[in-house]
């Protein structure tokens, strides 16, 4: 199965590795097919890089990777998104990274929905640091947690066995309005890492009593 990866930044080449090492074929998509191409041949055999619309067209489960400002012009280039799972893994995060610029009676995920109206939009991996994926998506040897949220439940079950079969801990979570409690959790999540030293190898978990 292909993942799509839209972006080559930090988050696309974490989870672009960890996809490849959990079996999967992963295109990443750019703005700039050279920078995608030459992105790829870093990250081994299992990734190939293209254009955003090309990109897009190779596989049903696309993983937006860009600010969240740059959704809707992604979005658009890529052709839309029409029938794709789309996963949405951004922090919509104010200038100082240290308040969110959407919230409450809306998230990111809710916004990109309504620019990929066609799309089946599923929040993860918003909570895992960049840093984390460097280490296999894992701290120490424990693997993180995934919160998954999103109102198609055969998205939800595609993105859940993604991330079970790189090696994540994965936590259905609920429908997509649950994003305006994940993107919260990312925002503590960074506080406690750059605010309060803690550093990037960190990650929020919940404990399950069953
Ligand atoms: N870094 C983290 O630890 C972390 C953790 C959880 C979630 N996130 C979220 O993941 C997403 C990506 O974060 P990142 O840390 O990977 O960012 P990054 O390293 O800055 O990479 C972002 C990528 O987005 C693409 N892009 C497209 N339009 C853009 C624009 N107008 N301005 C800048 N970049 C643009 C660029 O790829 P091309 O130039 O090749 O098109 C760029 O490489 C964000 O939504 C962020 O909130 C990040």
């Amino acid at each position: 199965m292909n993942i799509t990866i839209l972006g080559t930044g930090n988050m696309a080449k974490g989870l672009a590795s960890v996809f490849a090492a959990g079996g999967y074929d992963v295109i990443l998509g750019s703005r700039d097919v050279a920078r995608a191409k030459d992105t790829a041949k870093t990250l081994g055999g299992r990734v190939k890089g293209d254009g955003l619309m090309a990109a897009a067209q190779k596989s049903e489960v696309i993983v937006l990777a860009v600010p969240f400002e740059a959704a809707a012009e992604t979005i658009a280039a890529a052709g839309g998104l029409a029938g794709k799972v789309l996963v949405d893994i951004s922090n919509p995060l104010t200038p100082d990274y240290m308040g969110l610029t959407v919230g409450h009676s809306t998230s990111a995920a809710e916004e990109i929905q309504k620019l990929a109206s066609e799309a089946k939009v599923v929040k993860a991996f918003n909570t895992v640091f960049a840093s984390v994926l460097k280490g296999g998506g894992k701290v120490g040897k424990t693997p993180v947690t995934v919160f998954v949220a999103g109102d198609d439940e055969a998205a939800n079950k595609t993105v859940e066995t993604i991330g079970a079969k790189s090696g994540f801990s994965v936590l259905q979570s609920g429908g997509l309005k649950v994003a305006r409690y994940l993107e919260p959790v990312a925002g503590l999540n960074i506080v406690l890492g750059y605010g309060k030293g803690h550093g990037t190898d960190i990650a929020p978990t919940w404990l399950l009593a069953a």
